[in-house]
């Protein structure tokens, strides 16, 4: 399929959370994004740039490799000019409101990357700048995630509808919260698996089963790491404590050591033999002793023998953040 057979029609508007986008619209964006990743294979010197003539500017507020690079390279390989504004860069939020910030940004930019705490920050920008407005994650989101991480189930597959995905860890984080909507929107099945204590909220979970039902899926929650992988096709995990959560270090460790990814627990899932299993991870990942965090601890969440193994695809999994990125800036500027 070629990009030009590939149109989701979002001209004008923003992805603040998966909710932004119907479910054909968030398919489509995928779909998108695989034709945009071939167009970028081919490397042909006749190709369109779609973005060519287009700002964007970048608002980070908290660290980011992946969704930094991922939204440069996309600009870049489209044409579009980026301009970085890291946290204490420009006034937002100190010396001048989110509206104002916005409203400025609206009058140089046709549209806006933003990663950071507050999710009404980006509610705000979206709100008052009159440009697209990407979510780049926030305390309670993060979209553009899940697209990559839809597509890369979805390229090693072949298919979403029928897998079967059990996120294991923090299931009230953002990158959980997200992927329980994507899955459910996907009609892929969904198993969050996690201590009570951070099970996902009631109300965005009726939400999710819902849209699942819809979808002729299911979203379970379970906390039981050894019962909820059964019947596993994508194990996943993330940070057990997420950025601006520093100060509950201890307690997660205490809650979340039985939560760890190993051989032994992608073995439950009974498909670890027939192909049928991958390992992903938004990334980055404590897996080893090699992080500053990590020295004296080792692994967290993910042993180094699950994330090393064949059927991990994180990488792939941080590819696919450009294609994704680019597709949704794609759809919703050019
Ligand atoms: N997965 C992800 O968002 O990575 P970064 O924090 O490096 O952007
Ligand atoms: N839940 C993590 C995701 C990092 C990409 C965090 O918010 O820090």
């Amino acid at each position: 399929m070629s990009t030009s057979s590939v149109k989701p029609c979002m001209r004008g508007r923003s992805l603040l959370t998966l909710e932004d986008v119907s479910d054909r619209e968030m398919l489509d964006l995928i779909a998108l994004a695989e034709a945009l990743k071939r167009k970028k294979a081919a490397r042909s010197p006749r190709a369109r740039q779609y973005l060519r003539g287009r700002s964007v500017a970048m608002i980070f507020e908290k660290a980011s490799t992946r969704t930094r690079c991922a939204a440069t390279v996309a600009c870049f390989d489209e044409g579009a000019h980026v301009e970085y504004l890291g946290k204490s860069d420009i006034h937002f939020g100190r010396k001048e409101s989110v509206a104002d910030t916005a409203r400025v940004l609206g009058r140089m930019f046709d549209g806006i990357l933003f990663r950071g705490f507050a999710h009404d920050n980006v509610v705000q920008l979206a709100r008052y700048s009159g440009v697209p407005v990407w979510n780049g994650l926030t305390d309670d989101a993060h979209p553009t995630q899940i697209l990559a991480d839809l597509m890369t189930i979805k390229q090693t597959f072949g298919r979403l509808r029928g897998l079967q995905v059990v996120f294991v860890g923090d299931g009230r984080n953002n990158v959980s919260l997200s992927l329980m909507l994507g899955c459910a929107k996907a009609g892929v099945n969904f198993v969050v698996c996690s201590p009570p204590e951070l099970a996902p909220g009631a109300e965005g979970l009726e939400r999710c089963r819902e849209v699942a039902a819809a979808n002729g899926s299911r979203v379970t929650m379970s906390d039981s790491p050894s019962r909820a992988v059964v019947g596993a096709n994508v194990i996943y995990t993330d940070v057990w404590v997420s950025m601006g959560e520093e100060h509950a270090f201890e307690e997660r460790l205490r809650l979340l050591r039985p939560y760890q990814v190993d051989m032994a627990m992608m073995r439950r899932s009974g498909h670890l033999d027939d192909g049928r299993l991958i390992f992903l991870h938004c990334l980055p990942a404590f897996h080893n002793h090699e992080t500053e965090l990590t020295r004296e601890l080792g692994a967290l969440e993910v042993t180094d023998e699950v994330f090393e193994a064949p059927f991990s695809k994180v990488f792939d999994q941080a590819e696919n953040r450009v294609h994704t990125i680019k597709a949704v800036m794609v759809a919703t500027l050019a």
